[in-house]
């Protein structure tokens, strides 16, 4: 029986068992009253023992992957070391570290910490312990080469400990942080990594259902150019059937009042003001809108979908179909979502698992030839046209795309021209095997790494269609400072947010750093919106839901707002489901995004990990986002004087769509962890 409960205990406290048994057999066999005497003074004493018995679980045997700049002790070649003393034990950090652990009951925490010996650049670096959001540890600023400080917190009914390092003020670069010898006592379950978002949160959904009376979303100005093929389809929300009018269509534009999709030809140049209307049984409302008949596409963000980060090189022209009926049949595009785009893998390649794939990359003309996954291009832009929507395509100025696939190299015009005649309205261009011809080529790096841009933003001024120009290069040589001089309509600002999307608070900083280069037709692109299902950019396997918690996908899509940039999401669409809805279709939060000023938001940072971002919208309103990238829920204060406000303001939350009434001088809130507070404030008319 004693054997049979040491194997529910653990090794350990099995010993003792073990040994307790040993001896209670042996006692038992004196018969003796001094024997009984003795067994009961052990039984005693062994009780006690075995009730504080503890097992240890080092952090370096614990599941790190799950965590952030981490690892653990065993997989580095060299002890940890600290002020001259190693350690055989421990886990080291780099840079900003977050090691999230559920304790599973723990008692005790324990790590001597300090900078590593090997930290190149002497930083300093700050560790901080919490246990269930309250700071149970703090080493405050720890420099380089100064002792050691030993850890020692209790978990005493804890539910979740973050361990964090962080610099202590001088940059995370070369931050190399120790928690060595560092251990968790425990007797029961065994303590554990958080895996999954962390921490674990509830996904509420905070936008209202829209009501059945008709609302017109979507942008308030609209750019084309003259005498190409017009089409635009008027996002509403509402109960169908809806009959749509719309005062000052010129009259080379034609509505279709049933489906509210608008198509013709751009009238000449100029400026024209339209009403929209839209009626149903509940109710009518108008909307004013302006199209620009002129140069300039994309004069707000661009709003679809993109295939890459729900199907990788699976994709094909069933995919893009059902993508587009599910823009519609969401509610997607009825909040303005309009580009249905193909990325890599349309083309054909030497070599791949799948046949279908593979095959001359152009025909006899040297025009490029779809693979097999896609019978018929044109077919497919009608199919999307049909519905009002737009089409995308993606290829590479270099002789391959990313992937391998055929690219444009030397057949620019005939793409450019392809494109157009298959009637696709958005073109990515991704740099990728370009790099191959830039390194033969001589003269200045820039000349080199405009050219392949220019060229195309060129042919594509020239086509007899309305083509967006979306540059992907992921940043170099400053791209946002000659993007919109060789065409583009957006740039990619960095490389590609799927491999970092614990990063997009990060993403979205650096983004709104070259804020100053945006204006609208000319937008500054932090990546796609990587939300629902979408599937992992490293092993690009089937579409999961997204790793991020649900605070921190709200967060996604303020930030983005914010700072308008092209809302392209790329999940899969096949598996939307109602909180993805809720964070992709805010009517408020789009038209935040949307709103024909096109400013990026001003960041105005006020702590740690903390900012506020603020937007200057057309109607004289304010959006601002209260944000926290820190791990820890904390007060954001806007002080009016740091955003240049004056004066009483209403104050909107533009999530849950309600006003929160009037703030003046400031407003703070509470926000949560990776938070941020969306809010739009217009001045208060009450005194
Ligand atoms: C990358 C690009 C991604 C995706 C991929 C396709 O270079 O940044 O967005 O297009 O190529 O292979």
């Amino acid at each position: 029986m004693i054997f049979a409960l040491g194997m529910l205990v653990s090794p350990s406290a099995q010993g003792l068992l073990g040994s307790f048994a040993r001896t209670i057999r042996s006692v038992v066999r004196l018969r003796s009253t001094v024997g009984r005497v003795v067994l009961l003074a052990w039984m005693a004493l062994g009780c006690h023992a075995l009730a504080a018995v503890a097992d240890t679980t080092w952090l370096d045997e614990m599941d790190l992957s799950r965590s952030k700049h981490a690892a653990g002790h065993l997989g580095r070649d060299k002890p940890l070391s600290i002020a001259g003393k190693t350690y055989q034990r421990g886990v080291a950090t780099h840079g900003k570290s977050t090691i999230w652990i559920e304790p599973n009951g723990a008692d005790r925490f324990t790590a001597t910490v300090g900078v590593d010996d090997g930290a190149e650049k002497k930083p300093a670096v700050q560790f901080r312990v919490f246990v269930d959001g309250k700071k149970a540890f703090d080493s405050g600023a720890m420099k380089y080469g100064q002792a050691a400080k030993p850890v020692d917190v209790s978990l005493s009914g804890a539910k979740v400990v973050l361990l964090l390092v962080s610099d202590a003020g001088d940059g995370a670069r070369h931050d190399l942080g120790n928690w060595a010898d560092a251990k968790l006592e425990y007797s029961g379950t065994k303590p554990s990594t958080v895996a999954g978002p962390l921490p674990r949160e509830e996904a509420v959904i905070l936008t209202p259902k829209p009501g059945p009376a008709p609302r017109i979303n979507g942008p308030r100005i609209y750019g084309a150019r003259p005498g190409n093929p017009f089409l635009y389809r008027i996002p509403t929300q509402g109960e169908r059937p809806i009959t749509f009018a719309a005062e000052g269509l010129p009259a080379s534009l034609k509505l279709d009042a049933t489906t509210g999709i608008i198509t013709g030809t751009t009238p000449k140049r100029g400026d024209y003001p339209i009403t929209f209307t839209a009626k149903n049984s509940h109710g009518q409302t108008t909307r004013a809108f302006k199209l620009v008949s002129g140069d300039t596409l994309a004069l707000t963000p661009s709003m679809g979908w993109n295939h890459w980060y729900a199907h990788y090189h699976h994709v094909s022209d069933k995919l893009m179909r059902e993508a587009a009926d599910v823009m519609i049949s969401s509610g997607m595009a009825d909040v303005g979502y309009e580009y249905v785009n193909i990325d890599d893998c349309w083309m054909n390649r030497v070599k791949s698992d799948d046949p279908m794939q593979v095959g001359p990359f152009r025909d006899s003309s040297g025009n490029i030839l779809p693979n097999k996954h896609f019978p018929d291009m044109k077919q497919l832009t009608d199919y999307i046209h049909g519905k009002g929507l737009k089409a995308g395509i993606y290829t590479s100025p270099g002789p391959l795309t990313c992937a391998g696939f055929a690219g444009a190299y030397q057949h620019e015009a005939a793409d450019a021209k392809q494109f157009a005649d298959w009637g696709f309205d958005f073109l990515k261009y991704d740099w990728c095997h370009y790099r191959y011809v830039a390194e033969q080529e001589t003269g200045p790096q820039l000349a080199r790494f405009k050219k392949p841009y220019q060229l195309m933003g060129d042919l594509l001024k020239n086509q007899k269609r309305d083509m967006v120009f979306n540059l992907c290069q992921y940043g170099m040589l400053h791209v946002w400072t000659w993007g919109a001089e060789v065409g583009g309509n957006s740039w990619r600002t960095a490389g590609d947010l799927g491999f970092e999307l614990d990063r997009v608070f990060e993403v979205a900083l650096a983004n709104a750093k070259h804020r100053e280069y945006q204006k609208p037709g000319a937008w500054n692109d932090p990546d796609y919106i990587q939300i629902g299902f979408v599937g992992d950019a490293h092993s690009q396997a089937e579409p999961k839901p997204c790793p991020l918690t649900p605070t921190e996908q709200y967060s996604y899509m303020s930030l983005w707002a914010l700072s308008a940039s092209p809302l392209i999401y790329s999940g899969d669409m096949g598996k939307l489901d109602p909180f993805t809805l809720n964070v992709l279709c805010n009517p408020e939060v789009i038209d935040i995004n949307q709103d024909p000023l096109g400013q990026c938001g001003r960041v105005i940072p006020c702590g740690e990990d903390l900012f506020v971002m603020i937007k200057d919208l057309e109607d004289g309103s304010k959006a601002i986002g209260l944000a926290n990238a820190g791990e820890l829920a904390a007060e954001v204060v806007a002080k009016w004087s740091d955003i240049d406000i004056q004066g009483k303001q209403l104050v909107r939350d533009v999530w849950r769509q309600h006003d929160l009434g009037t703030a003046d001088g400031e407003y703070r809130a509470q926000v949560p962890r990776r938070g941020v507070v969306l809010l739009r404030l217009s001045p208060s008319q009450t005194p």
